[in-house]
């Protein structure tokens, strides 16, 4: 018998403003900034799709062996009834937890609408004994108000994470400890240090896959904003910061431009050369992970890395 699928929005007015005063911040900031959210519109997503199977990205392949070879002990270690996945997208990994936990119910969190009704469709086909339940929201702001009861096994993967930064990262993890009752668990998917060239090449791959992701962004804001970027006149950079020990990522003006963004009422001049960073990919050390998370008020129960140690799980409950 079929539980079926169902899809709600979370997103209010209220959000939209703030969303727009961060936007405004960002891009009259020095240096310019945009926040990751306005990357995944429809085609950003199918393009994000696309890096995950580049043979550069290693980080989902990484992640998969992980599922694989653990989410029965994850299953067996957490006894999850409910699957909650934060910024699901196609949630194609996730078939490995359903696969093990066979939750009660499953329900994923994604900011594109379209990618939701999609995966929530393909899900409820797929696992009949589930209910499957699609909120169109942000994991930024939506953590509070997601369906409660069960015992719930909330999962971010994708090293998600890592494109907060640490303020907004401490923020995050503070907002899931409160989220989790008693029983409830946490899962967390981090992409580990490791020599910088893997790592750039991971963001800057040959086919340039994610060079169009990041060009994208000014197509997202023109329809969106009204703005008028012209994306061929921005240039793609990645780059390893060893202090922080992130890529940065940024969209470069190739020459002096003035761009208008109507609905923010701004208009902005760009330097020839001057960059605009769209997003860091923070990487992690678990050490450095753990003690952020007991910072938040979680403690970490088990960790497991691939064969190769590029990766890493954690699990997490509150302390
Ligand atoms: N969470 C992913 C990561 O940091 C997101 C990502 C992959 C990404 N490739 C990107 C973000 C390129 C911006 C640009 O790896």
């Amino acid at each position: 018998m079929s539980v079926g699928f169902d899809v709600v929005s979370l997103a209010s007015a209220a959000d939209r403003e703030a969303e727009l005063e961060e936007l405004r911040a960002g891009l009259t900031g020095a240096p310019r900034e945009l926040q990751p959210r306005w990357l995944y519109d429809e085609r950003g997503s199918r393009l994000f799709d696309e890096i995950t199977r580049l043979p550069e990205y290693y980080l989902t392949r990484a992640e998969r062996s992980i599922l694989r070879r653990d989410a029965a002990e994850i299953a067996r270690l957490t006894g999850a009834d409910t699957l909650v996945e934060l910024g699901a997208g196609t949630a194609d990994k996730t078939r490995l937890l359903l696969d093990a936990l066979a939750p009660r119910r499953f329900v994923a969190l994604e900011l594109s609408e379209s990618a939701l009704a999609r995966s929530s469709k393909a899900l409820a086909r797929e696992y009949p004994a589930t209910e499957v339940v699609g909120v169109a929201g942000d994991f930024r702001r939506h953590l509070a108000l997601l369906p409660s009861g069960g015992r719930r096994l909330l999962a971010f993967l994708g090293s998600t994470i890592g494109n907060l930064t640490p303020p907004l990262r401490a923020r995050f993890l503070r907002d899931v400890a409160d989220a989790l009752a008693g029983g409830d668990a946490f899962l967390l998917g981090v992409d580990l240090v490791k020599e910088p060239a893997r790592l750039l090449a991971a963001y800057q791959d040959a086919a340039g896959v994610t060079r169009a992701f990041e060009l994208n962004v000014l197509r997202v804001l023109n329809r969106e904003l009204g703005a008028d970027f012209a994306p061929e006149a921005f240039e793609y950079a990645a780059r390893w910061d060893p202090a922080a020990e992130w890529i940065e990522m940024s969209l470069r003006s190739l020459r002096d431009q003035t761009v208008r963004l109507p609905a923010l009422g701004l208009e902005l001049g760009f330097a020839a050369g001057e960059p605009m960073r769209t997003e860091v990919s923070a990487k992690f050390r678990i050490t450095g992970i753990a003690a952020e998370l007991r910072a938040a008020g979680l403690g970490v129960t088990r960790s497991w890395t691939d064969d190769a140690g590029d990766f890493a799980l954690v699990l997490a409950e509150r302390l």
